[in-house]
């Protein structure tokens, strides 16, 4: 079957119009497409109680493990407001402290605010969700997601960020 050059062109004339038609019905449907956060790592893992809010002394962390026996975290209460606080003055905040450099303990420099590691002396920041502040480490310390109930009590439910040493947080 032969085709004359302005059928050919027609047809291809047509197509080319069809492609550009649907990129442009497709361009809007993919920007509705829900955004998908790849840079973080939250698992839910069994709930914990943690502390009594009431029995927290600002300033002062307090050492706990979640969601297993091998990862060990800190809740502290800062005494002001922070992101991702809870309890009754929003300033309770838990994370694990194993340094996201390569895992040494970090500790609770009590002057500073700030958890500090010993060695590589990368410091992180509780009252901004666990920054990295300097240092070596290119993660910030993964926080601990904690509810709040009625009754004072502190539970953990969850890890916001991969812990030391872990493919995905998992047990
Ligand atoms: S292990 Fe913490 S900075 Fe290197």
């Amino acid at each position: 079957m032969s085709v004359s050059r302005r059928e050919f062109l027609k047809a291809v004339g047509g197509s080319a119009a069809g492609v550009g038609i649907s990129g442009a019905v497709v361009s809007p449907a993919s920007a509705a497409a829900p955004a998908v956060d790849v840079g973080r790592t939250t698992l839910p893992f069994k709930p914990k109680v943690i502390a009594r809010a009431g029995q927290l002394q600002p300033n002062t962390p307090v050492s706990f493990t979640y969601p297993d026996a091998s990862s060990p975290c800190a809740v502290i209460k800062m005494g002001a407001p922070v992101p991702g606080g809870v309890g009754p003055d929003h300033d309770i905040v838990a994370y694990s402290t194993l340094c996201t450099h390569m895992g040494c303990p970090v500790a609770y420099d009590k002057a500073a605010r700030t958890f500090r590691c010993p060695c590589h002396f990368s410091i992180f920041d509780p009252e901004r969700s666990g920054q990295m502040a300097s240092g070596q480490a290119t993660e910030n310390l993964p926080m601990v997601q904690l509810e709040y109930a009625a009754d004072g009590s502190v539970k953990a439910v969850g890890v916001e960020g991969l812990i030391y040493g872990r493919q995905a947080n998992l047990l």
